[in-house]
């Protein structure tokens, strides 16, 4: 088969399936329909833990329903909160971070992860990583929150120290405003 070149979303997946071993904790922070809970919680085997988040019930639910179907609820815990709590509730290091910005594909576009928060949730997440972790973090530029999201994340990420972090950033140059962009951080 010919290779292809494919968008920041199919990069983050494989590097999360190089990244992520059976038995690791991982953090899903915007939960959505399941879809990156799923392939974590797949990823982290039966041994594992993944810790989710989103605001919407209706994503926890349909995460929830994903889960169950696939048999693999038990290795995760779903929190109908904002992500900017992670720390709340998850005390030791992880291994993976995983953030998928933006609003619930099929749901309320005004419902979409907004700047003050991602902040302070992308902060928390840094610090929840055990050394050699894997931060991913895709944004979709092109609309108002999402553009403002991207140029904090661009200047927050650009001054992190490479002796803490070293930051990865994936998206096809030429392919116009709103192609997801992906940024990938791992701790020294
Ligand atoms: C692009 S979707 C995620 C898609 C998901 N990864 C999947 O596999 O289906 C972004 C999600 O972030 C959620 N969100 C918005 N603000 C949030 C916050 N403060 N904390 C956690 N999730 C949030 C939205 O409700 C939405 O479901």
């Amino acid at each position: 088969m010919p290779y292809l070149l494919r968008s920041a979303r199919f990069i983050a997946a494989e590097i999360l399936e190089k990244a992520v071993a059976p038995g690791n904790t991982v953090i899903d922070a915007t939960m959505g329909n399941g879809h990156d809970t799923l392939t974590l919680c797949r990823l982290v085997g039966e041994k594992g833990h993944v810790i989710a988040f989103d605001v919407q019930s209706a994503a926890v639910e349909s995460t929830k329903k994903r889960l169950e179907e696939a048999g693999v609820l038990d290795r995760a815990q779903l929190h109908c909160m904002g992500h900017q709590h992670m720390a709340e509730v998850v005390s030791g290091p992880v291994d993976a971070v995983v953030f998928n910005l933006g609003w619930l594909p099929g749901g309320d576009k005004a419902v979409t992860t907004l700047l003050d928060t991602t902040k302070q949730a992308v902060h928390a997440a840094l610090s929840l990583l055990r050394p050699l972790g894997i931060c991913l973090i895709c944004c979709y530029p092109g609309h108002q929150e999402g553009d403002r999201e991207r140029e904090y994340l661009m200047d927050m990420l650009a001054k992190l120290a490479p002796q803490q972090y070293n930051v990865l950033w994936h998206k096809f140059l030429n392919a116009g405003p709103g192609a997801p962009e992906c940024f990938v951080i791992q701790r020294q």
